[in-house]
């Protein structure tokens, strides 16, 4: 016995180093001391072979994340990991669950591998920011190969183990589900067999067959590592291993592990790592809230969203019913859900038997009678109050009493739908994105009467159609669309001010986001905020801020689908060029305004587009319409294209310091006398503090 985390015991010839860390076993200070301690023990004692397993759910899932940023204590996991592989007995690992990053080097540093067939395997640290940084980089090439490697790093995703085995990353596959026994039945066969320890760093690594092997591998993921410095730093040290010894390869792993895991962007990816967990939690529940089945599903109106959603529910394997005013709407939306998914099988996302699997799981109808015995139904009809009110007093009287009520309204009041019914508990909003079956993000809107069964179900749920949902309260635009108001205003007065559409778009995207603001007004249609505006009662070109896409919208620039909008698209290849004629606009509609235009700087672009998310996110914090600042964060990097390794705009508020943030703020109010500068008392409370925004999560 070593410490409660990590036991040992001896059984036979066999000793077992079994670590017991829930919930994922990862390696904290006291597993890596426990595991030096019964390393010592074994390697005295009788034993003939040393079997390493864990207790629970899983293999090890990685280093302890909560430890990076506090002082590193004695034993690293570097020692642990060489104290593993210079153990001279065979050192057995078997795996179950997931062996991830720091477990799945703790067992690449064992002899020999084991595994139960559902186990993943994987080096995720790219994800955090980080690289393998316990000799990863090095043993993994040797004993799969460059590019295998490379991809597993590089891409961060785990394997089957069943893809694990014909790697050469296992040895051999366990059967039944005593993981425990069925290793020491086969570290029985290994004894037998005269297995000895065979350590993977000494093994030769053979180079790529050609010699700009790594530069193409470079080339080929750059787009997907933009901003991030992990990924390159991987490709460097698995080259640098096909050169070199384990020990030079280790020392260089470690220099360039340590500066990424004290780099802001890795900071920041812990953060995500964290606010995703945090807010799948929900606040101010009853402990004891259960959530409640949904077999089957409805969802109203086939159009754009409906159709999405459906998909959604149908490829998880819950039956869906879709609901039409028409036989040919109905039609029309099956044809294009149905167009959807041979674009997935003809992209090899899946095979032909298992859409129409998924198919099966769709049917329509234009008769609310037969959705009456559904569990959930989501309303996702056109964006009208009346419209929807309607539908939900149908729905009030056609379905069964517990049945969960969902709108997937974008702007409108959660509690007047809800107060078309007679069960307002049972009203919730579902704010899914477009495209809905691709986008991650759903917003959950808590009404004021929404029940918390009611809340917690949809969280859950989410997570069945693999999304991650987000607790949000009810006002205009909820989250996500409030904050991105402002952000949109920005963009558009600069454009007033003197800047490009290329150049805005250009300074966001330089800085990360995966879009710039006007190609995103182009992508999703120009149309649609012009027609919200009519709704609301705005006339065409009543202000400063829209007067631009007004115009546009009546020239009929609707943006891609019409081929123009603050951009010309090329028809084959859908990329954007700037368009002359949209600069004479611009400059005309400065005039008519009266803006003087001068040169607009990409800082201030950045600036002013941040400020404005960071501004709205605070004040929708101190209304509670988020619960915290992580949530706000998880919002914008999963429906917004906001970039991960930046931690989503309420972290980067932190990280500029609130303080700065004000100060900025500030200037910005003075400059412009613009009142939407005007620094939110949340932010103004923190700084003066010296607090961060992280400081107020529950
Ligand atoms: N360190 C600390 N806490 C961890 C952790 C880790 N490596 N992995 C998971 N946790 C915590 C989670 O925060 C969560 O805590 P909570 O209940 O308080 O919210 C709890 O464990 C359960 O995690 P999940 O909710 O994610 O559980 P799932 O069953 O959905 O997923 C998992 C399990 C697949 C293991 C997932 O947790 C995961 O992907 N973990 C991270 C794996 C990873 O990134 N490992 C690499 C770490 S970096 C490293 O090893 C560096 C090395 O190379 C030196
Ligand atoms: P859409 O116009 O593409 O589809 C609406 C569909 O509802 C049409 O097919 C229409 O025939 C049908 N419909 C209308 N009244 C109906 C009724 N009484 N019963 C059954 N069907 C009815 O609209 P879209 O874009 O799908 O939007 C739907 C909702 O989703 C709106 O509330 C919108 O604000 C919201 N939303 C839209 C997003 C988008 O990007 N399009 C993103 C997120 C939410």
């Amino acid at each position: 016995m070593s410490t409660a985390v990590v036991q040992y015991d001896l059984d036979g010839e066999i000793g077992i180093l079994c670590i017991d860390n829930p919930p994922v076993n990862a390696l904290s200070h006291a597993v890596r001391a426990g595991i030096m301690a019964a390393l010592d023990q074994a390697r005295v004692d009788a034993s003939r072979l040393l079997l390493v397993v864990c207790a629970g759910r899983t293999f090890i899932a990685g280093a302890d994340i909560a430890e990076f940023g506090k002082a590193p204590q004695e034993p690293g996991l570097p020692a642990v990991i060489a104290a593993v592989e210079n153990f001279p007995k065979p050192v057995l690992a078997a795996l179950h669950g997931n062996a991830l990053g720091g477990g799945l080097e703790v067992a690449l540093a064992a002899h020999y591998r084991c595994a139960a067939p559902d186990t993943r395997l994987g080096l995720p640290e790219v994800n955090l920011g980080l690289l393998p940084g316990a000799g990863g980089t090095q043993r993994l090439p040797r004993l799969v190969g460059v590019e295998p490697a490379l991809d597993m790093m590089t891409g961060g995703a785990p394997i089957a183990a069943s893809h694990a085995l014909e790697l050469g990353l296992l040895d051999h596959l366990l059967e039944g589900t005593d993981v425990r026994s069925a290793a020491l039945g086969y570290g029985r066969q290994l004894l037998a067999r005269g297995a000895v320890a065979r350590p993977t760093g000494a093994r030769i690594l053979a180079a790529p067959l050609t010699a700009d092997f790594f530069d193409n591998y470079r080339a080929a993921i750059a787009r997907k590592s933009r901003g991030l410095i992990a990924p390159g730093y991987i490709v460097e040290l698995v080259e640098f291993a096909c050169r070199h010894d384990i020990d030079r390869g280790q020392a260089l792993e470690r220099e360039r592990f340590i500066e990424c895991r004290n780099s802001p962007q890795s900071a920041a990816l812990r953060h995500v790592f964290f606010a995703e967990r945090a807010c799948a939690k929900l606040t101010g529940i009853p402990v004891n809230t259960r959530a409640v089945p949904v077999k089957t599903v409805a969802v109203i109106g086939a159009g754009t969203m409906g159709g999405g959603i459906a998909m959604c529910f149908a490829s998880a394997g819950i039956p869906v019913t879709l609901v039409e005013t028409s036989r040919e709407n109905l039609d029309r939306g099956l044809a294009v859900v149905r167009k959807n998914y041979d674009t997935s099988v003809r992209r090899g996302r899946y095979s032909q038997q298992q859409v129409d699997a998924i198919l099966a799981n769709i049917t329509g109808t234009t008769e609310y009678a037969d959705i009456a015995g559904v569990d959930l139904v989501i309303e996702a009809v056109f964006e009208n109050m009346a419209v929807k009110q309607e539908v939900f007093r149908t729905l009030d009287a056609t379905c069964k009493a517990d049945c969960i009520l969902a709108t997937n309204t974008s702007y409108l009041d959660v509690n007047a739908i809800a107060a078309a019914t007679g069960r307002p508990q049972q009203v919730v909003g579902a704010h899914f994105f477009s495209p809905a079956n691709v986008m991650k993000l759903l917003e959950v809107v808590r009404a004021e009467q929404t029940a918390p069964e009611v809340l917690l179900t949809f969280m859950q749920l989410a997570k069945t159609i693999g999304k991650i949902a987000v607790a949000v309260g009810v006002c205009h635009g909820f989250v996500g669309n409030r904050m991105l108001k402002g952000y949109a205003r920005q963009a558009q007065l600069l454009l007033l001010e003197g800047a490009s559409p290329e150049q805005v778009d250009g300074a966001m995207e330089a800085w990360g986001m995966a879009m710039g603001p006007l190609a995103v007004g182009d992508l999703a249609g120009l149309d649609i905020g012009y027609r919200s505006r009519r709704d609301q009662g705005l006339e065409s070109r009543s202000a400063k801020e829209s007067a631009l896409a007004d115009t546009l919208v009546e020239m009929e620039r609707l943006g891609q689908k019409s081929g123009a909008g603050y951009y010309r698209y090329d028809p084959a290849t859908r990329a954007r060029h700037p368009d002359p004629q949209v600069a004479a606009l611009i400059e005309d509609i400065a005039a008519r305004w009266q803006v003087s235009r001068r040169a607009i700087s990409d800082d201030e672009i950045v600036d002013r587009l941040t400020l404005a998310l960071i501004n709205e996110g605070a004040a929708i914090l101190a209304e509670g319409i988020a619960a915290r600042p992580g949530d706000v964060d998880i919002v914008y990097l999963n429906g917004y294209g906001f970039p991960k390794w930046r931690g989503g705009p309420m972290f980067h508020a932190d990280s500029l310091g609130l303080a700065t943030v004000v100060d900025k703020l500030g200037a910005l109010r003075e400059l412009t006398a613009d009142p939407c500068w005007e620094p939110a008392p949340l932010l103004v409370e923190l700084a003066g503090e010296g607090r961060t925004l992280a400081s107020i999560s529950r």
